[in-house]
């Protein structure tokens, strides 16, 4: 198969090699949301849904390239520190390139669809006891012993790959509406993203292709159990207070020391974006929301929309702004959130004529 040219690869131009280990990722929908775009109150709403990538989240765009550097190099052993997603994508993105995986997972912290995809596309899991924090600090120590190639979001190739997410934003909202969005808001954990896209604007900027003033407001949200990012933004810090307690049923973004801070926080506020926490109740409702205009997100991916809710709200974000919102991880990965926030199944007896009764109630 050759995958140069389609998805990531689109951008190779962009992107420090031609093709990569690709199964292929990106080109991922911009959905529509009508109902919820009118709730919300703005001139309009998308959902960038990275949960459509191959393992189900947005890590694919940065493996792709990151297993790709780790091939050039001859490595023969991968390593990350997960919250989940990460380790999903290693575990295929390694697999598929004949390379050994090695996750460090937060023991009893990680959403059941990303376990499952770490095992059976056979990686080596660590379940450590501590949170995903403590599992950067082990697996980077690692790394710099020569045990493993480290590939957290700390590995500068990861965030190459994932600058393609804000290239296709602008490309798509373009053709559809022949403007760029105002703001994008999306859901923090170790803020690559919000670090990845600031660096695509910056380099579309400084080759022309971008007026400064069209760049959009990156918009960043975290859980109220989890928020140095917000902290840092609102006391006007250069890198964020370590977190050592941190909760939130939003596991994917259960982060208290986010490890791209100082690369994320002036793209927030050198866009003339913001940083706001959200409660897990807001994210639970998010996710029923946007599930019910058929899209199925993670907690942490339904994040964004509550973000959103509560910066119009307050009056941050206007009515007439046009907004995208990325959603970063697939329903399916945490299925246990999903059954929790959706409705219950109703015993009913074998029997169709019971089973009319049952409806008419
Ligand atoms: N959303 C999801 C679904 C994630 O899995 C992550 C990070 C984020 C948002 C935060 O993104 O770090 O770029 O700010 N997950 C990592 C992991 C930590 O291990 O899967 P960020």
């Amino acid at each position: 198969e050759d995958f140069s040219g389609r998805g990531v690869w689109r951008y190779a131009a962009a992107l420090p090699f031609e093709s990569g280990v690709s199964l292929p990722e990106g080109d991922t929908p911009l959905h529509e949301v009508p109902r919820l775009e009118a709730d919300v109150g703005v001139r309009s709403l998308r959902v960038k849904h990275e949960g459509m990538n191959p393992t189900g989240s947005f890590k694919d765009r940065g493996m792709t390239v990151g297993v790709r550097v780790a091939q050039e190099l001859g490595v023969d052993r991968l390593a990350c520190a997960s919250t989940g997603n990460t380790s999903a994508a290693l575990a295929a993105y390694g697999g598929r390139a004949g390379v050994e995986t090695l996750v460090l997972l937060p023991a009893g912290k990680v959403a059941a669809g990303k376990v499952a995809q770490a095992a059976l596309h056979g990686a080596r899991i660590l379940e450590v006891d501590g949170n995903f924090d403590a599992c950067l600090d082990v697996v980077a120590e690692l790394a710099n012993m020569g045990e493993a190639y480290l590939l957290n979001s700390l590995n500068p190739f990861r965030l190459e790959g994932q600058k393609t997410i804000g290239f296709e934003i602008l490309e798509s909202f373009l053709a559809e509406y022949d403007r760029y969005p105002d703001r994008i808001v999306l859901p923090v954990g170790n803020a690559g993203n919000t670090a990845a896209l600031y660096k695509a604007f910056r380099e579309l900027v400084e080759a022309g292709a971008l007026d400064e003033a069209e760049v959009p407001m990156l918009t960043g949200v975290q859980a109220e159990g989890a928020a140095p990012m917000v902290e840092a933004i609102e006391e006007g810090l250069d890198d964020t207070r370590r977190w050592e307690d941190v909760e939130t049923r939003a596991t994917a973004i259960r982060i208290g020391n986010p490890v791209n801070a100082r690369k994320a926080l002036p793209g927030i506020r050198g866009t003339g974006g913001t940083a706001v926490a959200v409660a897990d109740e807001a994210i639970v409702d998010a996710q029923r929301t946007l599930a019910e205009e058929g899209v199925g997100v993670e907690p942490a991916s339904a994040a964004s929309i509550a973000g959103l809710r509560k910066l119009r709200e307050s009056g941050t974000v206007d009515d007439d702004e046009d907004v995208v919102c990325l959603t970063t991880g697939h329903l399916l990965k945490d299925p246990d959130a999903a059954a929790a926030a959706g409705r219950d199944p109703e015993p009913v007896p074998n029997d169709t004529e019971a089973i009319l009764g049952h409806l008419a109630e």
